[in-house]
């Protein structure tokens, strides 16, 4: 198991007599396995997602509770014996609005700054690497990252975290300002770093589309607690839950729920998550012809 966390507590501000402590996260078990999950972190604003997920690559330090991350202990107690270098290596965060972290002249440059900073070795060629994964063409290596649009800025700072080659990746709203298309280009992105080089994917977001069309595994915050923690589809079953933390259902599912309610289908399956697979279904329970 990658990353462990046991009893995690954070709290922004510690006072010194420990009382009316206010944790951001609070008392979170979990586990993450290091390949091939597509995880989602949802809940509404100031649930703790952000928090969260900087601890998971060891930027924030549990003010209780310890985060196993492959058999290195992350806690108070031993912070300063851990090389965290090591661990944010192996397990990368991108920021919402990554953009605004690039300041190389070139984008090859800026790809290289992160592995060059770890100690890597290779890293013009594991630059080169990320660049093509994310659709980046050569002939803009040279350019200033700051002469890109917004999508590809988004890409450059994405390879950037990739040519370190973390075996984990973690997005705090990476689709947020994106056009559409924009926004479609990156999930397939994060689709095919999970399918083709089998990273695990752990996006957080408020977008149910993005829930039901691509992570398998959802993860409920409110208030700082894991409220929910499982399959997407058991998740939206379970319209208690769902309505309890203010959370929606993806449009598909919405959709295909009155439908089956309005025409009695009763084996109708409403949980799915795109045009195509909703069609399908329609098709099988409706009938007529193939077309
Ligand atoms: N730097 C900070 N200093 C003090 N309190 C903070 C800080 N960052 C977050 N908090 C508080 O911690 C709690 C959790 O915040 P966090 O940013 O983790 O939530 P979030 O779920 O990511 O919210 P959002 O959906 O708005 O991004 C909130 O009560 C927030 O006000
Ligand atoms: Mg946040």
């Amino acid at each position: 198991m990658a990353i462990n966390l046991s009893k995690v507590s954070f709290a922004y501000y510690v006072p010194r007599k420990k009382k009316n402590i206010k944790y951001a996260v609070k008392d979170i078990n979990l586990s993450i396995g290091d390949k091939d999950e597509f995880i989602t972190i949802v809940g509404h604003t100031g649930s703790g997602k952000s928090t969260l997920v900087q601890m998971l690559n060891a930027l924030l330090i549990p003010t209780d509770g310890c985060i196993d991350i492959s058999g290195k202990i992350i806690s108070k107690k031993n912070e300063n014996k851990i090389k965290l270098k090591e661990v944010r290596k192996k397990i990368g965060l991108v920021f919402q609005f990554p953009e605004y972290q690039l300041f190389e002249e070139t984008v090859l440059q800026d790809v290289c700054f992160g592995p060059k900073n770890f100690g890597i070795t290779d890293v013009t060629s594991k630059a080169k690497k990320a660049l093509e994964l994310v659709g980046i063409k050569e002939d803009i290596y040279n350019e200033s990252p700051f002469s890109l649009s917004g999508g590809q800025m988004r890409r450059v700072a994405i390879a950037g975290i990739l040519a370190s080659e973390p075996n984990i990746l973690i997005f705090d709203e990476p689709t947020v300002g994106l056009d559409p298309l924009g926004k479609k280009e990156l999930l397939e992105l994060l689709r095919k770093l999970n399918k083709e080089e089998h990273k695990t994917i752990i996006l957080v977001t408020h977008d149910m589309e993005i829930v039901g069309e691509y992570s398998k595994r959802v993860i409920v915050l409110d208030n700082g607690d894991v409220v929910y923690d499982g399959d997407k589809t058991e998740l939206f079953k379970n319209e208690k839950l769902v309505k309890e933390h203010s959370l929606d259902l993806p449009n598909n599912v919405k959709m295909l729920k009155v439908i089956k309610e309005k025409l009695s289908l009763d084996n109708l399956d409403i949980y799915k998550y795109n045009t195509y697979d909703a069609y399908d279904e329609l098709k099988r329970v409706l009938g007529g012809n193939n077309e």
